[in-house]
C-alpha cells in the first residue's frame, strides 16, 4: 500500500539531534538571576512540557501497534516516540540541571514539578491520553481518533501554545537562557513535522468521527488550561492556527 508516509521518517532522520549535546552552563548561571515572575512563569512552561513530553513518549506505542496496514506509518509513529523520548529527555535535564529539581530520573522530578502544572493539563496528559491510549490498544477506538487527540489537540494545540509562550517569556527574561532557547526551538522543529503528520493521517481516513468537534472544542479549552502562563493573543493565535490545520485536512466546524 502505497501512502507516502515516508518521507516523514526521511524527514525526521535528517532532523535528529542529541539533547546532550546542548550546552546549558549559561542558563544555570542565569538561573538564579532571574527575577522571581520571570522564574515562575519559566518553570510553570517546564513542568507543563516535563509532565506533556514524559506522557506523549509514553502512549506511542498503542499507535504504532495498530498501523499495523502501513509500514510506512508505523514507521512514523516509531520516528515520532523517537523524537518525544528525545524531548522529555531534554526538559528533564533542563528542570534537574538547570531549576535544580532533585530527583535521580523524570519520573522522581515529575513529583514536584506536577505541583507547578494546572489540574486541566495534568487530566489531558495523565488521564485522558492513558485512556485513550488503552482504548486505542483494545480495538475501542480507531486511528483516526486518536490521531486527532494526540497530534492535532495535545500536541497542535496544547504543546504548541506552550512552546510559544516558552520563546516568548526566554525572549523577554532580564536574563538570556540560550541553552533552553536553543532545546525549545528544536522541540518545535520536531512538532512540525508531527503535526504535519498527524494531519496527513487525518487527511487520508474516510470518515471523520464525530466526537472531533467535541475534541476541538475540549482543545481550545486545554490551551486555556496553561492559565496565566500563556497570554490570551497568544492562545487565539493557535486556536485560528489549530481551525487552519482542520479546516486544509477537510474537517468542517463552522
Ligand atoms: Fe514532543
Ligand atoms: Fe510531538
Amino acid at each position: 500500500m502505497i501512502t507516502g508516509y515516508g518521507h516523514f521518517v526521511q524527514l525526521a532522520e535528517s532532523l535528529q539531534w542529541d539533547e546532550q549535546a546542548i550546552d546549558l552552563t549559561g542558563d544555570v548561571e542565569a538561573w538564579s538571576k532571574l527575577e522571581s515572575e520571570e522564574r515562575d512563569r519559566v518553570l510553570g512552561l517546564i513542568a507543563g512540557f516535563c509532565v506533556g513530553e514524559m506522557a506523549v513518549a509514553t502512549h506511542l506505542g498503542s499507535f504504532e501497534d495498530r498501523a499495523t496496514t502501513d509500514d510506512s506509518m508505523a514507521g512514523c509513529f516509531r520516528a515520532q516516540a523517537r523524537d518525544e523520548a528525545r524531548h522529555a529527555r531534554f526538559f528533564d535535564r533542563v528542570a534537574g540541571e538547570v531549576v535544580g529539581i532533585p530527583g535521580e530520573n523524570l519520573a522522581e522530578r515529575l513529583d514536584v514539578l506536577r505541583e507547578r502544572v494546572s489540574p486541566e493539563l495534568l487530566e489531558l496528559f495523565e488521564e485522558r491520553l492513558p485512556t485513550l491510549a488503552e482504548d486505542l490498544a483494545a480495538g475501542e477506538k480507531d486511528l483516526t481518533a486518536a490521531v486527532s487527540l494526540y497530534h492535532m489537540i495535545l500536541e497542535g494545540v496544547v504543546l504548541t501554545a506552550g512552546q510559544h509562550a516558552l520563546l516568548a517569556a526566554l525572549d523577554r527574561c532580564s536574563v538570556g537562557m540560550p541553552g533552553v532557547h536553543k532545546g525549545m526551538e528544536l522541540v518545535l522543529r520536531d512538532e512540525r513535522w508531527h503535526i504535519g503528520f498527524g494531519s496527513r493521517v487525518i487527511q487520508s481516513a474516510d470518515v471523520v468521527s464525530d466526537e472531533m468537534e467535541e475534541l476541538l472544542q475540549q482543545g481550545m479549552k486545554a490551551a486555556n488550561a496553561w492559565g496565566e502562563l500563556i497570554d490570551r493573543q497568544d492562545i487565539e493565535k493557535v486556536e485560528q492556527l489549530h481551525k487552519r490545520r482542520l479546516k486544509s485536512v477537510g474537517i468542517k466546524f463552522w
